[in-house]
C-alpha cells in the first residue's frame, strides 16, 4: 500500500491489517505506551472542505505518533488562487513525508498521488471517505468481536458514504443492504465492484435494507458542497431515516452508527442518536486509531 485513496485499492488483508494495527494503537495509547514511529516527521493536511474530526483526529494522531501536522487550508493556499493541484503535489513533496487532502473531486487526490512523491491519504472526496469507514469497521468489531458474516444496513444517500461503506463491508465479508432513493443511488464504480457479490443487496425500501441488520448506518441527505439542494433533498429523502420503527426491524441488539455530523430528525431521531450515542462516538474516536494506522503503514521508514 503506498497511498489510501480509496478502499477499492485496498485488499481485505490490508484492511484487516490496518485494523489489527489500530487495535493495537489504541491500546497503547490507553496504557501510556509511547509510540513514536513518526518521529521528526510531517503530514501536510490540505483542506477545501470543513471538518472537524478528521482534522483534530490527523492532528493530533501525527502529534502522538512523534511527527506535525500542518493545516493548510485551501483558502490561504495557492491553490485557493488557482495554482494547480500537480504543482502542489510536487512542491509540498519536497517538505513533508505525507499528504492528507480533503476535496471535491476524487481526480484531484489522484492527481496528488501522481505527482507527488510522498503518500497521500484521502480525507474525504465526494466519491469517497475511506478513513471513516476504516474507523467504521474498528468499532463495529469492537462491539461485535468479528465483521464477517454480519448484516449491515445503510440507509439514506448514496453519496461517499455510502459508497466507501459498500466496498470497505463487502471486502471484510459483511452482507450489505443499502436503501437509496433511486435518483440517488451509489457510484457507478461501487456498483460495478458490489455486483460480484451474493451478499450485496441495492434497495429502495428502508424497512428491507433494515430487517434482521446487525449494524445500520446513515449520513445527512445533503453533503458539503450540495447545500443549494438541501430544500429539494429533505423532499426526495422523506422516509430514509433511522427511527424506532426501522429499529424494530433490526436484531435487537443492533449497533447504530453514523460518521458525523447529524441532523436530528432528518437521516436520524433524536431518541436512536441518544440510544446509540456510546457507540458513534466510538466511532469518532477510532478515527484516531485508524488514521494512525494508516500514517504509520504508509510514512513510516521502516515499513
Ligand atoms: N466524519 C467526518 O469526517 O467529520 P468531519 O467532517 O468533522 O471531519
Ligand atoms: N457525506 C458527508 C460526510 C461528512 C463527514 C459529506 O460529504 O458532507
Amino acid at each position: 500500500m503506498n497511498h489510501l485513496l480509496k478502499l477499492l485499492d485496498l485488499s481485505s488483508e490490508e484492511i484487516i491489517d490496518i485494523l489489527n494495527l489500530a487495535d493495537q494503537l489504541k491500546y497503547e495509547q490507553k496504557h501510556g505506551i509511547p509510540h513514536n514511529t513518526l518521529k521528526g516527521m510531517t503530514l501536510g493536511m490540505i483542506f477545501q472542505k470543513a471538518s472537524t474530526r478528521t482534522r483534530v483526529s490527523f492532528e493530533t494522531g501525527m502529534y502522538q505518533l512523534g511527527g506535525h501536522a500542518l493545516f493548510l487550508s485551501s483558502k490561504e493556499l495557492q491553490i485557493g488562487r488557482g495554482e494547480p493541484v500537480q504543482d502542489t503535489a510536487r512542491v509540498l513533496s519536497r517538505y513533508v513525508n505525507g499528504i492528507m487532502i480533503r476535496t471535491f473531486e476524487q481526480e484531484e487526490v489522484e492527481n496528488l498521488a501522481h505527482y507527488g512523491t510522498v503518500p497521500i491519504i484521502n480525507g474525504l472526496t465526494d466519491f469517497c471517505h475511506p478513513c471513516q469507514v476504516l474507523a467504521d469497521l474498528q468499532t463495529v468489531r469492537e462491539y461485535k468481536n468479528k465483521l464477517d458474516g454480519l448484516n449491515m444496513c445503510y440507509i439514506g444517500d448514496g453519496n461517499n458514504m455510502a459508497n466507501s461503506l459498500t466496498v470497505g463491508c463487502l471486502k471484510v465479508g459483511m452482507n450489505v443492504s443499502l436503501a437509496c432513493p433511486n435518483d440517488y443511488r451509489p457510484d457507478a464504480k461501487v456498483l460495478e465492484f458490489a455486483k460480484e457479490y451474493k451478499n450485496f443487496k441495492l434497495v429502495t425500501d428502508p424497512k428491507e435494507a433494515a430487517t434482521d441488520a446487525d449494524v445500520l448506518f446513515t449520513d445527512v441527505w445533503a453533503s458539503m458542497g450540495q447545500e443549494g439542494e438541501a430544500e429539494k433533498r429533505r423532499i426526495a429523502f422523506k422516509g430514509y431515516q433511522i427511527n424506532d420503527d426501522i429499529m424494530k426491524l433490526a436484531k435487537s441488539d443492533a449497533m447504530v452508527l453514523h460518521c458525523l455530523p447529524a441532523h436530528r430528525e432528518e437521516e436520524i431521531t433524536a431518541k436512536v442518536f441518544e440510544q446509540h450515542a456510546a457507540e458513534i462516538f466510538d466511532e469518532a474516536e477510532n478515527r484516531l486509531h485508524a488514521q494512525k494506522a494508516v500514517m504509520v503503514r504508509l510514512i513510516a521508514p521502516e515499513k
